[in-house]
Order: structure tokens, then C-alpha cells, then sequence
């Protein structure tokens, strides 16, 4: 019988889950079931930060917006992940934020999933929040006002509600409309969490008093969501909005008040709200609170930051679990990515074939 490599190099085939089936695997698991499934294998990668392969992602900036390649791998799998960010995208009838990817086995370099990751981006981008949150928001949280209420939203919602306790969600967004469909898409979760959701006038009205504040804003712009005035004792922010050069949501003032978070250093002094604070503003990499190598929340006095960017581990764990996931709810499909060769070496043999087939038909 010949060894598994031998097989998979003989008759490549590609695992692949489209946009609706990621959506199918979503609404069958559970959006709460799946975001604690993510959150707990981002969490476990980050306490193996060592294993990894990792590099600041690359990036080609335009006037509308970003398009970016996130790469990292381990000794066995490598992972990258295609995203944009194009603010405008919305009034064309696209979203913000499109993403796609595939994991790959490192000893052959075969790729072994491609996944859309849109939706996938949305919940690993929720779980990871809610991983921060989970050891620098205070364990007492309750309210979370949310500011930006597109396409991460629900998400973020969901996830700290199902995952953090958050029991009342206080809700803007420029667009109103935006809003409206947060909180009919909430409707049907709030009452198994007794929660409630409101949308205030204002940034300002639905963060006085919140506990923790998410800023997921798009706008290629340094924007000032959220002034160092409306800042409070004990408060945890969690930034998601600001994610690259010129784009940010937090007033300098506030990052000089707190303790800073961020994923990988090097990315986010370049992305990140840190993008407006000196290169010796310090900062601590969450790998290392979660290895307990630095302290989280240390006072409920203290105000924390997670300056999220978005780092390619987090796309390497929800990649896996999506996966696994959608493997046992048969949900992958097989895609031909890469030619099935009788001799790996005559790669010419296809296009003989299909000429000479493709020849037989036209005679
Ligand atoms: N950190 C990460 O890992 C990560 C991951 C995904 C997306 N993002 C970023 O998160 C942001 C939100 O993404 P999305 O997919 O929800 O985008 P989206 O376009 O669907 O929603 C953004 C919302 O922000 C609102 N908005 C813009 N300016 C505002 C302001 N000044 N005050 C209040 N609301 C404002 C818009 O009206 C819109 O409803 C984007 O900037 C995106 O790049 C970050």
C-alpha cells in the first residue's frame, strides 16, 4: 500500500468552502458556538507565539483603500489570507472588507483548503476581540457600547454577549441605517443572553458609562472616534477600526492614558493607532499576557487598549477550525487546483491531452 504522501501527491485535490456554506456552518453550529470555538483556538496559538513563522503582512495602498496578503506557518501548516479595505465599497453595492485564503501542508507545499474568509474575517476578528477582552476588560463588564455598526458588527456583538457577559449594548453609527439592521439582526439573540440593545444619538451618549467600547468605524481617515474626554476609569477599549496608514479612531490622548495591547508589534507600530504615537511608546504584545509572561488588567481603575489590526495567526486558527468544522458537517467541496500527473514531471502531458481530446471533438 503506498504512504499517505505518496496518495496526496498521485490525486491532489483541494478542499474548498464557499461563502454559502461558511454561512451553512455558521447558522448550524451557532454564531456564539463557533466564535467560542475560534476565540479558544486563537487563544491556543498565541500561547505557542514561538512556533511561528510570522512577518508584518504586505501591503498596496490606494486612494480608495488596501489590498492585503497576510502570510504565517508553523512547522506543518502554512497559512495566508487576501484582504481589502475599501470604505467606499458599500455605495458600489460590495462590502468593506473581502477576504479569501488557504492553508497549505508545509513539508509539500500542497494546498489543502481554500476558504472565502469574509465571514470568516468578521467572526476571528470578533473571537480575538473577545480573547483581549477576556483578560483586560473588568470581569464585572456589563455594557459595551459599539461605534460602527457595518459588517463586524453583529459579530462583535455576538461575541461578548456569548462570551464576556455583556448584557446591554449601546449602539452608533453615522448611518442610521447601518444601526436599524444591527438591531433587527440582534433581535432574535437578545432575550437568550437577557440583553438589551439601544442606539444612542451620538458617539459620545453610547460611551458614557459603557464598560468596554469597540470602535469598528470605516473611513480612510485619522478619525477621531473617541476623545480622551469621553474616556473613563476602568474602561477597556478595543479598537478594531484603525488597521492601516492613515486610518485611525482613537485621540493620541487616549493611548497616552492607557495600557496598550496589541497582536504583532512590528505590524501595528505601522497600522494601528500606535501609528501616531512616537516609536518608543510602550506597548505590550498580547502573546504574553496570554502565556503569563506580562500582566493583563491590573486595577479596575486602569484603562486598557487593545490596538487591534488583525494579525495572520488569528487567520491560521479560524482557517483550522473552519475546516475542521465544515469537514464534519460535510460541507467542503473538492476543487482540481493543482494537475493530476501520471509522471509529476511531465506536466505538458495535460495540455496533450486536452489538445488531443479537444481535437477529436472538433474532427
Ligand atoms: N482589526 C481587524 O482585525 C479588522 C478586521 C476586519 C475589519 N476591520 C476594520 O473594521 C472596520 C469596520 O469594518 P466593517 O466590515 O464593519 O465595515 P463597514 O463598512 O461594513 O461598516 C463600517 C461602519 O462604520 C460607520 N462609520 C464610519 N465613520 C463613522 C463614524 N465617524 N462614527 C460612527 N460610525 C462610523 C459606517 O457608517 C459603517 O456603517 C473597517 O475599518 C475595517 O477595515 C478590522
Amino acid at each position: 500500500m503506498p504512504a499517505p504522501n505518496t496518495l496526496t501527491a498521485a490525486r491532489p485535490r483541494t478542499d474548498f468552502l464557499s461563502a454559502t456554506d461558511a454561512a451553512r456552518l455558521v447558522a448550524r453550529v451557532g454564531v456564539v458556538e463557533v466564535l467560542r470555538m475560534i476565540t479558544y483556538a486563537i487563544e491556543a496559538d498565541y500561547g505557542r507565539w514561538q512556533d511561528f513563522d510570522k512577518s508584518a503582512r504586505t501591503a498596496a495602498h490606494s486612494v480608495q483603500g488596501v489590498i492585503e496578503l497576510m502570510p504565517v506557518a508553523d512547522a506543518r501548516d502554512y497559512a495566508f489570507k487576501y484582504v481589502n479595505g475599501h470604505p467606499l465599497n458599500p455605495r458600489l453595492g460590495l462590502p468593506t472588507v473581502m477576504a479569501f485564503g488557504a492553508l497549505a501542508d508545509v513539508a509539500t507545499g500542497m494546498p489543502r483548503f481554500v476558504s472565502e474568509l469574509t465571514l470568516t474575517t468578521a467572526l476571528r476578528t470578533a473571537a480575538t476581540s473577545a480573547m483581549a477582552a477576556r483578560r483586560l476588560a473588568r470581569a464585572d463588564s456589563r455594557s459595551l457600547a459599539l461605534i460602527g455598526n457595518g459588517s463586524q458588527s453583529e459579530f462583535q456583538a455576538l461575541a461578548f454577549m456569548g462570551l464576556l457577559g455583556i448584557r446591554e449594548l449601546r449602539l452608533f453609527d453615522v448611518d442610521p441605517a447601518a444601526s436599524h439592521k444591527l438591531v433587527c439582526n440582534l433581535q432574535p439573540y437578545l432575550p437568550q443572553f437577557g440583553a438589551t440593545a439601544r442606539v444612542f444619538p451620538s458617539t459620545q451618549d453610547a460611551v458614557h458609562g459603557a464598560d468596554i467600547v469597540t470602535t469598528a468605524t470605516a473611513d480612510k481617515a485619522y478619525a477621531t472616534i473617541i476623545h480622551e474626554s469621553m474616556v473613563e476609569p476602568g474602561m477597556h477599549i478595543n479598537a478594531v477600526g484603525g488597521d492601516c496608514p492613515g486610518k485611525t479612531e482613537l485621540d493620541a490622548g487616549v493611548l497616552r492614558r492607557a495600557d496598550v495591547f496589541v497582536e504583532y508589534e512590528p505590524q501595528t507600530r505601522i497600522e494601528g493607532e500606535l501609528q501616531q504615537m512616537p516609536a518608543d511608546f510602550a506597548v505590550t504584545e498580547f502573546w504574553r499576557v496570554v502565556q503569563g509572561l506580562a500582566p493583563g488588567r491590573s486595577s479596575a481603575q486602569q484603562i486598557t487598549v487593545f490596538d487591534s489590526v488583525g494579525f495572520a495567526l488569528e487567520d491560521y486558527s479560524a482557517l483550522r477550525s473552519m475546516h475542521a468544522l465544515a469537514r464534519s458537517a460535510g460541507l467542503l467541496a473538492q476543487i482540481e487546483l493543482i494537475p493530476t500527473l501520471a509522471d509529476p514531471k511531465d506536466l505538458f502531458s495535460m495540455v496533450r491531452q486536452t489538445g488531443l481530446s479537444s481535437a477529436s471533438k472538433a474532427a
